[in-house]
């Protein structure tokens, strides 16, 4: 039995707009068959039932996340494509150590979109780990993010078959792996803490954001997932990518989406057999900052057969003191944002381009002028979270949710915090407060604090992580019981409490008076 044109065409505009996926005639076959093996047959009174269910259902609620698994393509494997990780190694990630290291901000943040079980973003987190000798130093976030929440919670395990080495150096996995039992591999768990996985639906308007900490990325890594989508969809999610790049920031994707048109204005980088996309430094003071954009002629000849040894980084090898190539200073061309602007503001739009020390900067004097300001502990708790100083963070909403515990961005940021650190009890109680308090809110109104997020996108966001469902590192701590709420059951009260007196004073808050 196969769909009727009629019903065909609703399912796919419906999946279209949910997932971004594309399935025009060329899968309709594919749309029948993941549809008949969901409902048991294709009669059309099943289907109706099922699209009108869909249809009434958020994207991250768990029928949806079972849809987008069945429908979605999970292959994948570390170090996929050895040219691109070549590109990566000799070139793209030591050009932005050194220019960081040069601008004093020993900072990385990557970002692997669409990234099934996790090989990708671990792959990366290998090469982090070799090519940064000092990572102790350096503050490196690997954001990995997907849709499919069963890929998520099998990529956080971080067990792995022979099957996602099938391209990998026999010596990547004597050395971040061990045997785990006959034929599964358990990842370092060093290498495991690096990466943080998140839920997040690349066809939705839930980045670049502050608070889905999606923004002032050096490096997107998209690859083999837009493909999959329709035109319109891979237009907007590039555009949204391109968004989340910093200025010279690096975005791949795979052979078969490299259209330029999609990716312009980025710069296209022709690395031998790798494409890349680079977002120029806009400023002409940049320009000596940039890489030269070389194309395959123009390639050294022995370069040009991509051998991925990781040379650079093979162990065995005595370690030599490091040598950094002298790359020019990068000033940041994006503006800076004018001073007429409110503050926070300002904040945001520096955070936006990766400058932290001047957002967190208008932060603390935000704070200085209103120590009970929500959105300025909001604001702050984000900066310190792409700084990856969590227990600050921790502090600043902690603050937040004291003064008002009803923030959705505020018990958002502090569940997606709690998740990164394996607190899943507690998390999973921030993230159904979140929920509760947005059910009931219009899902187009802007959430105070989120940065422009609605509160269908938040609530979704926070629904998907609840999808992700729990790990065995649950927390067991004592105050667990209380999830992110204050103590006192009316918050309202709570609010006008000596503590707040306290967090309005010139000192510092007592933490003490705080929940
Ligand atoms: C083929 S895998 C690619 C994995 C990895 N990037 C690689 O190249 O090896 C495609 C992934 O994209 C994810 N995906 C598909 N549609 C998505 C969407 N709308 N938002 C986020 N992820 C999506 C799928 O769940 C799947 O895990």
């Amino acid at each position: 039995m196969s769909l009727s044109i009629e019903v065909w065409h609703l399912a796919r505009a419906l999946i279209a707009r949910r997932l971004g996926l594309d399935f025009s005639q060329l899968r309709r076959a594919d749309l029948e068959r993941e549809f008949a093996r969901i409902l048991g047959n294709l009669s059309p009174p099943a289907v109706d039932r099922y699209l009108d269910r869909l249809a009434s259902l958020p994207d991250d609620s768990p029928e949806w996340g079972r849809l987008a698994g069945e429908l979605t393509v999970g292959e994948t494997y570390f170090f996929r494509d050895h040219a691109c990780f070549e590109a990566l190694e000799r070139e793209i990630l030591p050009t932005l150590i050194a220019t960081h290291r040069a601008e004093g901000i020993l900072r990385l943040r990557l970002w692997s979109a669409g990234c099934a079980t996790g090989e990708e973003p671990y792959s990366l987190a290998i090469l982090i780990d070799r090519l940064l000798p000092d990572r102790w130093e350096w503050t490196v976030t690997v954001l990995a993010t997907d849709i499919n929440p069963k890929a998520l919670e099998a990529a956080h395990r971080g067990l792995y078959r022979e099957w996602s080495f099938r391209e990998t150096p026999q010596w990547i996995r004597d050395c971040y792996f061990r045997p785990r039992g006959k034929e599964t591999f358990e990842l370092d768990p060093r290498i495991r803490q690096m990466v943080a996985f998140v839920p997040l639906n690349l066809a939705q308007e839930c980045y670049p954001a502050v608070m889905t900490n999606t923004n002032a990325m050096d490096l997107i890594l998209c690859r083999n997932v837009i493909m999959y989508f329709t035109r319109d969809a891979q237009q907007a999610t590039l555009s949204r990518l391109q968004d989340a790049l910093v200025s010279g920031g690096w975005l791949a994707v795979s052979p078969a989406e490299a259209a330029a048109d999609l990716v312009r204005p980025l710069v296209l980088v022709q690395f031998p057999w790798a494409t890349f996309f680079r977002k120029e430094p806009r400023d002409a003071s940049d320009e000596a900052a940039s890489l030269p954009t070389r194309t395959l002629a123009q390639w050294p000849a022995e370069a040009s057969v991509p051998v991925l040894d990781l040379a650079a980084v093979v162990p065995d090898t005595p370690c030599d003191p490091p040598v950094f190539p002298q790359v020019q200073m990068q000033v940041h061309a994006a503006a800076t944002p004018p001073e007429t602007e409110p503050i926070l503001e300002r904040a945001r739009a520096f955070a936006d381009q990766g400058r932290l020390e001047e957002a967190y900067r208008l932060c603390q004097n935000a704070l200085g002028r209103d120590r009970l300001d929500v959105e300025a502990h909001l604001m702050l708790a984000a900066v310190c979270q792409e700084r990856e100083d969590i227990p600050a963070a921790l502090e600043a909403l902690r603050r937040a949710i004291y003064l008002d515990p009803d923030s959705a961005s505020a018990n958002f940021l502090l569940g997606s915090l709690l998740f990164r650190q394996g607190h899943m009890g507690r998390a999973r109680r921030c993230m159904e407060t979140v929920v509760t308090l947005l059910c009931a809110v219009p899902r187009d109104e802007p959430v105070r604090g989120s940065g422009g997020l609605t509160a269908g996108r938040l609530l979704e966001t926070a629904q998907g992580y609840l999808a992700m469902g729990s790990s065995p590192s649950g927390d067991s701590k004592p105050s667990d019981t209380q999830g992110s709420r204050p103590r006192n059951d009316d918050p309202k009260a709570n609010k006008l409490t000596g503590a707040r007196q306290a967090l309005a004073g010139a000192g510092p808050a007592q933490k003490g008076n705080e929940p």
